[in-house]
């Protein structure tokens, strides 16, 4: 497969095989030249439909860390806002000798739908609610760096679940490396039928913390959210909001994820996400070595 669409569609394999290339590229990027020549021969285009600055940047450094070209595409700015369509856009971006594109989209389904359309190797930097598969990477990545392994640590994704796609790709991540998962938030933001994933529910965030080695703290996504849904804002921090005393209550160790952006004093506070327990500031160091491994290995095989 010439794209990286979901983790729905990669194996176990896949993931050892791009988390050992992000070793070496994580060697690379420490080094003071930080770039390699692998990707020479290379073109990338960025496209972003909706708003981003960890992914996007993210994605621009590896892509330059491995020496290829790369051009940015930013949809507010471009002549999508004409009315010219998703894959008129494309196939024009690609007309112009573009090998592989990276995409960000408000709807999920939105890389599928282009890998299907159009002759170039597709990297889905998120698509609505669906998946952000280079997200979960560079999160079992950091855990694996944190703590020696994946496998058989307890990981729970605290919040707005139903709204998600870091916690839907995070989900197929761990359970392909054998971590237990639950997730735990307000029942108005948790799929139903989330078990069939193999993940348990606890709405009890004391409960989750208990039991877990690992806890991915996720913003509530205002911006796909049908006001409805929601608990307040206070009822929620008082219930799933995490902060020191919380923490500093459960006689344990656990560390603290969050993919960011952060809504500091809402699922967590800034002396929990600035302090010794989080890893969050390593997960976006991270993200550039797992994204050059992704994209170095794709274009591996463009290049056979
Ligand atoms: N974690 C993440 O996807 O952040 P951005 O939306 O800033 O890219």
């Amino acid at each position: 497969v010439n794209h990286l669409l979901g983790i729905k569609y990669i194996t176990k394999e896949d993931v050892d095989l791009i988390f050992k290339t992000a070793d070496h590229f994580k060697e690379v990027i420490n080094r003071p030249i930080k770039k390699v020549p692998s990707l020479r021969d290379i073109t990338i285009a960025n496209l972003f439909f909706e708003n981003s600055t960890r992914t996007r940047l993210s994605f621009e450094l590896a892509e330059k860390r491995l020496s290829a070209d790369v051009v940015n595409f930013s949809a507010a700015s471009s002549s999508v806002k004409k009315g010219e369509t998703l894959i008129d856009t494309v196939n024009n971006i690609l007309s112009m000798k573009v090998d592989m594109v990276v995409m960000r989209h408000p709807n999920p389904g939105a890389g599928v739908f282009l890998s299907q359309h159009v002759n170039a190797s597709i990297v889905n930097a998120g698509d609505g609610a669906h998946e952000h598969p280079t997200q979960a990477l560079l999160d079992s990545y950091s855990i694996r760096e944190k703590l020696g392994e994946v496998t058989g640590k307890n990981v729970v994704i605290v919040g707005d679940i139903l709204h998600s796609r870091v916690a839907l790709s995070n989900i197929f991540a761990l359970k392909l490396q054998g971590a237990n998962v639950k997730v735990c938030g307000p029942k108005t933001l948790i799929p139903k039928h989330i078990e069939k994933l193999g993940v348990e529910v606890e709405t009890n965030l004391r409960k989750a913390l208990e039991w877990c080695d690992v806890a991915n703290m996720l913003r509530v996504q205002n911006e796909r959210m049908d006001i409805s849904y929601f608990p307040s804002t206070r009822e929620y921090v008082q219930q799933f909001g995490l902060n020191k005393d919380l923490l500093g209550s459960l006689n344990k160790e656990i560390t603290i994820m969050h993919p960011g952006p952060i809504n500091r004093g809402v699922e967590i506070t800034s002396d929990v996400a600035d302090s010794d327990h989080a890893i969050i500031l390593d997960q976006v160091q991270n993200g550039v070595a797992v994204r050059m491994a992704v994209i170095y290995l794709l274009a591996s095989k463009i290049k056979q």
